[in-house]
């Protein structure tokens, strides 16, 4: 059944890939992005894009010429890091254009909403963080991520179909490899292409659940028309803990070094990082039957792969 589809921050990485899927089986897509960390290379060529920015409630009346089915959100600021160091555009772009856009919703009578969520908005924990974890985001990006969720709720409450992701540390092709602050995977991939060793802020016994985009798009699209997902939030991830020196590691390998060999310096700290989490996926594989598919080392070599495509270094 083909559809009619907004996605915003669909110029971004997980965004882009979200509205490729949906443009290459026919269907209509509208990307909203302003373009602050995305790429207009990323909107598929059939998609109609308007560049403007979700926290200015003008945006809005660009798209009332069309109708849509789905509303797919992913457009916020995405870093932790940039978050702290200007809290307020996070809070515009997160909280208020996440508000923004599902009042809109709600005055175009769009009722389904798929909202990107971050697990930002847990705390600290050592096993695997279910769902009903308590919610004591560390930074003002896992705030504004969690005042997002919070007005999805609301929305919900008022007759949205709403469903949250509480997406891990998502990693793959068309990650923005320019931006350093933003992605681990891909930041030290980007070191790598640089010739440089892999920068680590922070400890190599840190740890993390990271989950390809391949995956994390199927798990988008496989709750679309699912009524039993309407009102809750998933977490999104693979439910396996890898170490920042297990990654390492592993994107070496992937990279054409020697197992053990990939160059490392490890030096400084980001201020209101987690030593680690990783997701409890019971919640998705019990309502939709739904598991990640793709191994770490699968991930690492089709974006290796890509970036070296991108970048034309192959040399190793
Ligand atoms: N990448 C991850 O590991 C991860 C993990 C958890 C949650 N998320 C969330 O997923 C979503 C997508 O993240 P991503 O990794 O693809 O990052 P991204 O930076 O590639 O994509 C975000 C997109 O939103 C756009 N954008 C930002 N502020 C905007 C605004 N005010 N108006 C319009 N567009 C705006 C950016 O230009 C960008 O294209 C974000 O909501 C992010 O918080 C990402």
């Amino acid at each position: 059944m083909s559809g009619r589809y907004l996605v915003t921050g669909g110029a971004g990485f997980i965004g882009g890939h979200l509205a490729r899927r949906l443009a290459d089986r026919g269907d209509r897509v509208v990307v909203i992005d302003d373009l602050s960390s995305g790429l207009e290379e990323n909107v598929p060529s059939p998609a109609r894009f308007e560049r403007a920015d979700l926290a200015d409630p003008a945006t809005y009346e660009r798209l009332n010429d069309e109708t849509f089915d789905v509303v797919f959100h992913f457009g916020a600021q995405p870093s932790a890091e940039v978050s702290t160091e200007d809290p307020l555009r996070d809070f515009d772009s997160n909280a208020r254009g996440t508000f923004l856009l599902l009042r809109w919703c709600e005055s175009r009578g769009i009722r389904r909403v798929l909202h990107a969520s971050s697990m930002a908005v847990y705390g600290e924990s050592d096993g695997p963080i279910a769902e009903t974890a308590p919610l004591l985001p560390r930074s003002f990006y896992g705030t504004s991520k969690l005042a997002g969720e919070a007005y999805a709720r609301i929305f919900g409450l008022r007759g949205l179909d709403v469903t949250i992701f509480r997406m891990f540390n998502v990693y793959g092709s068309g990650q923005n490899l320019a931006n350093l602050r933003q992605g681990m995977a891909s930041i030290y991939l980007a070191y790598l292409l640089d010739d440089q060793p892999i920068h680590v802020k922070g400890s190599l016994d840190r740890f993390r659940d990271f989950v390809h985009v391949t995956d994390v798009v199927d798990a988008w699209l496989a709750t679309v028309e699912a009524p039993v997902t309407f009102g809750k939030a998933y977490n999104v991830g693979t439910g396996r803990r890898t170490t920042v020196r297990e990654l390492v590691d592993a994107l070496g390998v992937a990279y054409g070094f020697p197992r053990g060999e990939c160059p490392v310096r490890v030096e400084g700290a980001t201020g209101g990082d987690i030593q680690g989490n990783v997701a409890d996926m019971s919640a998705m594989q019990r309502d939709l039957g739904w598991q990640s598919k793709v191994t770490l080392e699968d991930g690492l070599a089709e974006m290796v792969a890509w970036a070296k495509a991108r970048t034309g270094n192959g040399a190793r």
